[in-house]
């Protein structure tokens, strides 16, 4: 071989080899930018379907070049975990309870978690409106960003035997999630209270490691708590809702156009996933009663009034792990009067 073949040849290598990482860049170029977005529930749900539609809204309106790749019923992570997951960039989303950012050293958010405080979905969605952005400036420093408020309506009490007043509690083991409000809410009522992940919670209702539960009848539904617990009572004495969270770091990394895609995507799915809750509530609840597995009973009002006597105390108690600041600022949002 010729001095000048050996040459030519080395420049077709060098000049293969050139086109070949141009085609891996470019090919890296327009690979999209992935959002793992996790959740612990069912997608038959107002989460699980907001989620679904944010994905769908994303992937749309950036021509592919974002990928929302949704992870429900716990699939990726449990409770804790998935709050762990997220502040290490594990996944990029969540919409967790209010009720479980206390691990997190975010207290406040367990102010949505007192007993009786909301009378109604629009003194909820005041609530998120102001003092909920508020809170979502503590989010910042655990690097976490707050994108929305998700509301799932007003939370139920179920067990094994009828709960009409605070004494058919005395004794029961209730799983809560992770709390302190919902742990002194319990026990209040003189039962004593459990946190456990949601993804455990049927086994434990089954195998009666606890004997009840709170929830709402989407997630009483599609969790199938209905085959395991012969009463339910309609007491809205709580309320759910999920703060939709994102990786602080990622979110601020994405390109400007991009994460203007996130916001109105997060905008609409908002919309949507709010004006479902109630809906899916209603429907998830005619089902089980259709089940015929479950009694489900409507307490009067003189059964309220002696849930609230005995549940008002804990407004005073949890001064000291909200703030009372606060609990004033929810009071003022929710339009909240102590009862006499
Ligand atoms: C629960 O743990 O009961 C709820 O927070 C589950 C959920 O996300 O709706």
């Amino acid at each position: 071989m010729n001095v000048l073949s050996v040459l030519s040849r080395r420049t077709l290598l060098s000049a293969a080899l050139g086109a070949a990482l141009l085609a891996s860049a470019s090919v890296q170029a327009q690979a999209p930018i992935v959002i793992k977005f996790s959740h612990v529930v069912a997608p038959d749900t107002p989460k699980g379907k907001g989620a679904q539609r944010f994905k769908e809204l994303v992937e749309q309106r950036s021509a592919g070049r974002l990928k929302v790749e949704v992870y429900p019923n716990s699939q990726l992570y449990k409770d804790k975990e998935e709050l762990e997951a997220l502040q290490l960039g594990s996944v990029q989303m969540l919409a967790p309870s209010l009720a479980k950012f206390g691990p997190l050293g975010v207290k406040e958010f367990e102010v949505f978690d007192l007993p009786f405080l909301f009378k109604d979905d629009a003194s909820f969605r005041n609530t998120t409106a102001t003092l909920g952005l508020e809170l979502f400036k503590k989010l910042e420093s655990k690097d976490i960003k707050g994108l929305a408020y998700w509301d799932n309506g007003f939370h139920v009490m179920s067990a094994n035997k009828p709960l009409h007043t605070v004494a058919d509690f005395k004794g029961l083991k209730m799983r809560i999630q992770s709390s302190k409000v919902l742990d002194a809410q319990m026990r209040a009522l003189g039962a004593i209270p459990q946190v456990m992940a949601f993804s455990e919670l049927y086994q434990a209702l089954q195998s009666g490691v606890v004997d009840g539960t709170e929830g709402v009848p989407s997630n009483f539904y599609t969790q199938k708590v209905f085959e395991v617990q012969k009463h339910l009572t309609l007491s809205n004495h709580g309320h759910l809702a999920y703060a939709v969270i994102i990786n602080k770091k990622f979110y601020d990394g994405l390109p400007v156009d991009l994460r203007t895609v996130v916001d109105g995507a997060i905008k609409d799915a908002t919309t949507y996933a709010n004006a479902i809750a109630s809906t899916e509530n209603a429907i998830g609840l005619d089902k089980i009663k259709a089940s015929g597995k479950t009694t489900v009973y409507t307490p009067t009002a003189a059964e309220i009034t002696e849930w609230k006597k005995a549940l008002m105390p804990v407004h005073k108690e949890m001064e000291g792990r909200v703030g009372k600041a606060t609990i004033e600022a929810a009071y003022k949002s929710a339009g909240f009067v102590a009862p006499k």
